[in-house]
Order: C-alpha cells, then sequence, then structure tokens
C-alpha cells in the first residue's frame, strides 16, 4: 500500500521502517512500522508531523520532492515522542522562515529535547483554536496521555480530516501492508493496549471530540490512512478505551518449566473445546509474543493463567505478565488460575494475590494445582474448572 495524494491538497510524505528490530525497544514489529507524515499544500504550506530521525534522508527527500520548489510555512507538532519529532530540527534548519506549532504542553519539552531556543519560530496552539491555510482550515484539539501529555490532533474542514496523532495507528510497514491477512483490528489491537491502553479514559474524552466533527478521513501517525466504515474503527477504539472485551472467550497464558503446566494449559483448552464452542486461544508466555498476550488478555471476557512455583515464587515470565497487565490497567474480567508445585505449591496464591489488586476482577473457581504432572485427580479437576469458565 503506497499513498501519494491523501485527500484534496494532502500529499503523503511518510517512511515505511523494515530495519527496525524492537519499535519503542520492546515491541516487534515483523512488519516493521510506518512513521507517516503529511503535507498540506494552499496558500500557505503545512507539514504534519515529521518522522523518526532513521529515516530523516528518506523524509527530506520525501518532502523535497512534494514541496516541488515551494517553502513550507508551517510545522504542525502533534507528538514530540522521538518517531515523530525526530527530524524536527533538520526540517527547520533547511527552512528557516518555517514556524513550528505545538499545544502548549510541548512547548517545554522542545527545550529538552532539541536543547534550542526557537524563540517567535515556535508557537503554541490553545484547545479549538484554528489556522487558516487558505481554503484549508486546520483546527487543534487537545489529546493528552494519548498517548504522552503533550499530545494534540488536527482536524482539516476542507477535506474533513482528522490527523489523529497515535489514535488508530497500526503496527507495519504500508509496504507490507498486503502481506498482513489478520485484517487492521490485529495490529492496530497490539498497538493500542500495548501503548495506548493504560489512558482509556483519555481516549474517551478525545473519541467525545471526534464524535463532534464530520469526518471523512483519518490519517494516524502509524499504518493506514482510514476512509470508509469509519465507524467500525472508532467503534472498537470505543470497546477498547472503556476496558470492555472486544470477544466472548477464553485466553490462556502458560509458562511451563518441564513441560507438565505446558501439558495442563493445553488439555485444559481441549476440554473446553470438547464441551463448548467458546472461542479459546492460548499462549507460551516464554515463547509466543508477550505483548501480544496483552492484546489477548484484553480482547476477551474470560483469560486463565497457568505457571509452576518457583523460588518460593511465581515463575517470573508469569510476574511479567501480570505486571504488564497492571500497567495497562487491566480490568473487567474473569480470571481463573492453574498453578504447579511439587513440594511447596504458592504460585497460585501469587497469581491470585495480583489480579485481586486490579480492578473489578472475578477469580473463578476452583484454582487447579498440578501436583508435579497431569494425571488422572488433574484432568477431573480441570474439567471442573472448564464447566465454571463455560458457564
Ligand atoms: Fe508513535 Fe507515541 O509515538
Amino acid at each position: 500500500m503506497t499513498y501519494d495524494i491523501v485527500a484534496q491538497g494532502v500529499k503523503y510524505i511518510g517512511v515505511d521502517d523494515l530495519d527496525i528490530d524492537l519499535f519503542e525497544g520492546q515491541y516487534d514489529v515483523p512488519l516493521g512500522i510506518s512513521y507517516n507524515s503529511y503535507l498540506i499544500e494552499d496558500e500557505k504550506i503545512a507539514i504534519m508531523d515529521t518522522v523518526d530521525l532513521r529515516k530523516v534522508d528518506e523524509w527530506m527527500s520525501n518532502l523535497d520532492k512534494a514541496l516541488a520548489g515551494r517553502t513550507p510555512d508551517y510545522l504542525i507538532v502533534q507528538h514530540l515522542e522521538p518517531d515523530h519529532a525526530g527530524s524536527i530540527m533538520t526540517a527547520m534548519e533547511k527552512y528557516p522562515s518555517m514556524v513550528a506549532i505545538c499545544s502548549q504542553r510541548a512547548e517545554p519539552m522542545f527545550k529538552r529535547f532539541f536543547d534550542v531556543e526557537l524563540g517567535d519560530r515556535l508557537k503554541t496552539a490553545k484547545e479549538g483554536e484554528t489556522l487558516s491555510l487558505g481554503e484549508h482550515q486546520l483546527q487543534f484539539f487537545m489529546a493528552p496521555m494519548v498517548h504522552w501529555p503533550e499530545v494534540m490532533v488536527t482536524y482539516e474542514h476542507l477535506t474533513k480530516t482528522l490527523f489523529a496523532a497515535d489514535g488508530f495507528g497500526k503496527f507495519g510497514a504500508l509496504s507490507k501492508e498486503e502481506e498482513d491477512d489478520e485484517g487492521w483490528a490485529c495490529e492496530a489491537r497490539r498497538y493500542y493496549f500495548n501503548i495506548v491502553g493504560k489512558y482509556g479514559a483519555m481516549v474517551q474524552q478525545l473519541l467525545k471530540k471526534a464524535a463532534t466533527l464530520d469526518i471523512q478521513t483519518i490519517c494516524p501517525l502509524h499504518g493506514p490512512i482510514l476512509t470508509e466504515d469509519l465507524g467500525y474503527y472508532i467503534g472498537l477504539y470505543d470497546t477498547w478505551s472503556k476496558y470492555e472485551p472486544e470477544n466472548e472467550g477464553i485466553f490462556i497464558a502458560y509458562c511451563s518449566m518441564h513441560g507438565n503446566t505446558a501439558q495442563a494449559a493445553l488439555k485444559l483448552a481441549d476440554i473446553i473445546r470438547e464441551k463448548s464452542d467458546v472461542k479459546v486461544s492460548t499462549s507460551d508466555i516464554a515463547r509466543d509474543d508477550l505483548h501480544e498476550a496483552v492484546e489477548d488478555a484484553f480482547r476477551y471476557d474470560r483469560m486463565v493463567l497457568c505457571a509452576p512455583t518457583y523460588d518460593g515464587d511465581v515463575m517470573p515470565i508469569m510476574e511479567d505478565f501480570i505486571n504488564h497487565l497492571r500497567i495497562k490497567t487491566y480490568r473487567n474480567r474473569k480470571v481463573a488460575i492453574v498453578e504447579n508445585g511439587t513440594w511447596a505449591p504458592v504460585a497460585g496464591k501469587k497469581m491470585r494475590q495480583a489480579m485481586e489488586a486490579m480492578e473489578n476482577i472475578t477469580i473463578i473457581e476452583p484454582i487447579v494445582t498440578v501436583e508435579s504432572v497431569v494425571k488422572t485427580k488433574t484432568i477431573e479437576e480441570l474439567t471442573v474448572l472448564a464447566d465454571a469458565l463455560i458457564k
């Protein structure tokens, strides 16, 4: 998927990053990531965000080509995180008459990142303030914590385009979009819960502002531009940011030292499948993508945690996974627990304590203890748990 003209007078000038190993130093991006940037041409010209410094040369080349000899008047900085702001100073130095416009909360962050005084070349926008480019009219709306405090989004009235900053972003380079056969929601959901997930209340505030606008196109800073069936995407963001389950189903997250806890977890999945048509998803959190496990934990209404006891505690990778859920304010779900232990099983107690500290978590009884290996008694107990999960 490639873009040239996004809307009347709006050109795509972003770049794909297929070389990056981990986005934000932690997220696996097998299909890369795009850093989207746009140029709005009118009597005045505005650049909508820059790109990661890793791709500054390619972006400057795209910008140069799109400008075709003209000089940009404004650089709209919606988000100062380096994946979008990394090339700001390169552009500001090349175009000394260009003025950067950011939110009031972004202004002190400029100095921290770039260690320069921009003086009159840095202006701030207030909530609802407009900027006329000619026919195109920009209007700025603050979107704090979606995903940093300084974020703002921009609505362009002529083309009815919402420049949504990280909102509606998705992992995956645009040139690899055809290879992503799971549809928009899969990688957009993994992106949302791991990156913006903690800030559901702020996303709700932004959705309320967006509901007052007539939006025909959404231009995010990552992933495809959205032009059709916008209610689908906005509806998913509404569900996700309310911490409501998107689907009925059971997500089983397990880790295992010698295969026995894994055997119990997969046996539980088999029993549920034999007894019902409830959707079951499983993840070996030590081997599969942990951030996809976070995504699935939020996606479904029920979750099972299966882990062995380790050093008088729970196996560390499970503790790490639960900590990811805590940070992202996991809530409003039913959770079952399967532990394993040979001489002093405590994993179940530890997992229960950690989950009960979260908001509106219901523990599904019974907690199943695998005594070292799966045996007839274990299967009987897993069957009881499966019945409780299916109910
Ligand atoms: Fe894509 Fe929060 O930066």
